[in-house]
């Protein structure tokens, strides 16, 4: 008997794959979860894919060892780098990845105007590319990479002034010029409301809900739900240790998204 055994390793960066986990608890209230936040290596957006691939490639393998039967890549930047090679190294584990969610936004706005947010590695990175050449024909994407974001997210404080005027500063020349914004980091859902205090009403798309709706998929297709009538529950795990640690991930996971 390991552990973790039975339970959906959830992994990020940091905090932003508890933005996902809540979508997964939500489809699938009856599974266990144990959810990894990197902290002690965020941002993993400004790293060369080898050093996430090697990151994720580790967390993995912990989960793996410790009885996980399923992994979720919550975290845009760690699926573009290393979905494949988990995959390549654990083919028998469903291995569930997420990316930014243009598709959703491309259908819901024919020949509108988008914008992208996400890290710089996930729009440098090849995956994005072959998405945006799939969903972006018709729209006009813009692509923001925001550098520093996910800092000031880990600091759990999402209305400091740093938050706001880097916010004004990134997105004030986008106001009234986009239609929708797709979230591609999954720290981003965290500051929904502070972004569109800067842009006024906007449509938001994110990756949470469509791969939450995937992993579900994934264990009914391998025969690994959890029983109908499990109570499921939520761990959480940190590379940065202590109990400001453990606070920080709980307040963010009973947060109210916008
Ligand atoms: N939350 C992550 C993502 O979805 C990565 C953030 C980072 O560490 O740069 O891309």
């Amino acid at each position: 008997m390991k552990e973790f055994d039975n339970y959906i390793g959830v992994f990020d960066s940091g905090v932003g794959g508890i933005s996902v986990l809540k979508e997964l608890v939500q489809a699938m209230p009856n599974e266990h979860f144990l959810f990894y936040g990197d902290s002690a290596h965020a941002p993993y957006g400004d790293k060369d894919p080898q050093t996430i691939a090697r990151l994720s490639s580790d967390i993995a393998t912990h989960m793996i060892d410790s009885g996980c039967k399923a992994i979720v890549i919550a975290c845009n930047t760690a699926t573009s780098a290393a979905a494949e090679q988990l995959r390549t190294t654990w083919p028998n584990t469903p291995i569930i990845g997420i990316e930014p969610a243009l598709k959703p936004a491309a259908r819901a706005f024919v020949h509108g105007r988008i914008l992208v947010m996400a890290t710089a590695a996930t729009l440098k990175l090849e995956k994005f590319h072959e998405l945006a050449v799939h969903w972006g024909s018709n729209s006009e994407i813009h692509t923001l990479p925001c550098p520093g974001l996910v800092d000031l997210i880990e600091t759990g404080d999402l209305d400091s002034r740093a938050m706001r005027t880097y916010l004004e500063e990134k997105l004030g020349p986008y106001r009234g010029k986009v239609d929708a914004i797709v979230l591609g980091c999954t720290h981003y859902p965290f500051i929904k409301r502070q972004i569109a205090y800067v842009m006024g009403e906007i449509a938001f798309f994110d990756g949470g809900e469509g791969t939450a709706r995937h992993t579900k998929r994934k264990l009914q297709e391998h025969g690994i739900e959890a029983p109908a009538d499990q109570k499921g529950r939520v761990v959480f795990r940190s590379s940065i240790e202590g109990e400001g640690q453990r606070e920080l991930y709980e307040r963010l996971y009973h947060l109210p998204l916008y």
